[in-house]
């Protein structure tokens, strides 16, 4: 596996893995991979002959008071982990190399941005979108995938590739693969490496009181005292701030209040110690009334 951390020889190193007409993967990541990482590898290669992975912690889409600085930079473990996965280039830019002095454009997706996350930490989507589209326009690839973890991140960045016109990879080419989880049910994440034992332990209340809440909305009751239970359950295992809990259209990201024709899904943000987690699972739509 390469790496490379210059536009230059990203173009040159990708015009390599293109010969012979391979079809081409992106994994953009920011590093401190875990297995949820490495199962978009496992599915980018079922689809592309050749697959790049991206790691670049994006400063972008860090709000003042988060954890940029913080975040776990392990580089030499990720390249030994994406070289035993068969990944065939590894394309780590620079700060400099992607925000170059001057750097003064922004791309800022609506709607599916506004709610959530989006409201959560103000202009984190602006980041994530603008330094995806340079990701995608940089190595071009043919397919790019995602975690489900960030269900939001995904819509913002499908839109964004639907409303641009991107020609590679094209909307309907951007993947989500589903959250991989921990025994206890906790969502991987490079930023689960903050939590203290204590702290850890604790963080399993989370999937388990979603899917409690989950239960009772699908049993007809109404979604507000499920969801307060939801935030009850959070706050007494320590969870010290809750961001949001609530449901969604799983496609337009529109908060909802109860179950309908539309696919719908549970969000949720929280802060245990140091560590902000999030989590989103479905629901099942309910039988229609000619069923
Ligand atoms: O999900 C992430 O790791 C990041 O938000 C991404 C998509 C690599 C953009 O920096």
């Amino acid at each position: 596996m390469q790496t490379v951390s210059r536009l230059d020889m990203l173009r040159t190193a990708v015009a390599d893995l293109r010969r012979g007409g391979a079809r081409l993967a992106l994994v953009p990541t920011m590093g401190a991979l875990h297995e949820g990482h490495l199962t978009l590898v496992r599915e980018a290669k079922k689809r592309a002959e050749r697959v790049v992975v991206s790691i670049f912690v994006n400063p972008t889409q860090f709000g003042p008071n988060e954890d940029l600085d913080a975040y776990p930079r392990v580089l030499d473990e990720d390249q030994r982990l994406l070289r035993a996965e068969g990944v065939d280039l590894l394309w780590a830019p620079t700060v400099g190399e992607m925000y170059p002095e001057g750097f003064a454009s922004s791309i800022s997706v609506r709607a599916v941005a506004m709610h959530f996350c989006g409201e959560a930490r103000p202009g984190h989507f602006d980041g994530v979108a603008t330094v995806v589209c340079k990701l995608f326009n940089q190595v071009l690839p043919d397919f790019a995938f995602f975690g489900e973890k960030d269900w939001q991140q995904l819509a913002v960045i499908r839109q964004m590739a639907r409303d641009l016109n991107l020609g590679a990879p094209v909307a309907d080419a951007i993947f989500g693969v589903g959250i991989v989880r921990e025994p206890d049910g906790l969502a991987m994440s490079s930023r689960n490496r903050y939590l203290s034992a204590q702290e850890r332990a604790a963080a399993a209340t989370l999937p388990r009181a979603m899917r409690q809440a989950i239960a009772r909305i699908e049993q007809g009751e109404p979604a507000g005292p499920a969801l307060d239970a939801l935030k009850a359950a959070l706050t007494g295992a320590g969870f010290h701030q809750i961001d949001y809990a609530g449901l969604a259209d799983a496609i337009s990201l529109k908060p909802v209040d109860a179950l309908g024709d539309r696919p719908v899904r549970l969000l949720v943000a929280a802060r245990i110690g140091q560590t902000r987690l999030i989590d989103n699972m479905p629901l099942a739509t309910p039988p229609s009334r000619e069923d």
